[in-house]
């Protein structure tokens, strides 16, 4: 038994990470391990094996000679774009299992999406990215892409509570975290923290999604890492890719938002931000093609 939102859940009753994002997750800082044995963890999944070939068949990454085998994926993908495409899928896959009554499925995607891929993009901007190691980039990903999965708990558990925290949050102008904390006394991401628990996830990537928005509150040296996933989902939300439209978001926090520099000489935050926008987009309508192959 696992208690979310107070709720005693019979553990049978939620999905399960696939074994293969566990095995991924675990060998995620073994910069030795050959593309034959990312190869080999991947297809112990069949269904994910099937589309992982069809992506990199696809035009974006295809040559003249189809690949019918995984170990040639890995290379022609590259190792860290296959790691990242797998964890991504297994997330997809897991999100599609849940029933939901307020959240509308394909904007919670996207906005997960947008964050993870922003997520990666905004490092070059950041004063600290030389601190970041190869195995944190994977826990930031997944981190990322799993920051709000606590705001479909709450949907699950408490379908009427759901609907009464966004009507609140609208009728007082207050931001969706205030609200949730007021209609709810917990936070998504609380409760999320707990499903990650129970899901066996790295401490790493419970501590960064569980303080997202409030990254002061992440230990010191993960704090970095939270930091980014704030920002992203600052972005993602100026971008136009939010779970729930036009309620008010709580505004980022500028001594973490000014670690980032987004104009340079040449360029001035504008550009930039138009340049990550398109690129976000670019990536979104890609993750749509290859995610229903
Ligand atoms: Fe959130
Ligand atoms: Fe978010």
């Amino acid at each position: 038994m696992v208690d979310l939102y107070g709720v005693k859940i019979d553990l049978q009753t939620l999905p399960v990470l696939p074994a293969a994002l566990n095995k991924l997750i675990e060998v995620s800082s073994d910069k030795d391990l050959s593309n034959k044995e990312i190869a080999k963890i991947i297809s112990l999944d069949s269904g994910i094996t099937a589309k992982i070939l069809s992506i990199a068949n696809s035009a974006l990454f295809g040559g003249v000679v189809p690949i019918i085998d995984l170990n040639t994926a890995v290379t022609r993908l590259g190792r860290n774009d296959v790691k990242t495409v797998a964890m991504t899928i297994y997330i997809s896959q897991v999100l599609k299992k849940f029933t939901l009554s307020n959240i509308v499925i394909d904007k919670f995607w996207k906005h997960s999406l947008s964050v993870a891929f922003l997520a990666r993009k905004i490092i070059n901007f950041y004063d600290y990215k030389n601190e970041i190691s190869e195995e944190e980039l994977n826990y930031l990903y997944l981190s990322a892409l799993m920051h709000d999965l606590g705001y479909i708990i709450l949907d699950i558990l408490a379908p009427t509570k759901f609907k009464e925290f966004i009507i609140h949050s609208k009728n007082y102008n207050i931001s969706l975290f205030q609200a949730e904390q007021e209609i709810f006394q917990t936070s998504h991401s609380e409760e999320a923290a707990k499903l990650f628990r129970y899901w066996n996830l790295p401490d790493p990537i419970i501590e960064i999604m569980k303080h997202h928005h409030r990254p002061t509150l992440t230990k010191p040296q993960l704090r970095n890492l939270s930091n980014i996933i704030h920002v992203a989902d600052h972005l993602t939300n100026l971008f136009g890719y939010e779970i729930f439209e036009d309620f008010p978001h709580e505004p980022v926090q500028s001594s973490i938002y000014n670690q980032f520099n987004f104009l340079d000489n040449s360029n001035s935050e504008e550009n930039i931000f138009d340049d990550l926008k398109n690129q976000t987009e670019l990536f979104l309508s890609f993750s749509e093609l290859a995610l229903s192959v």
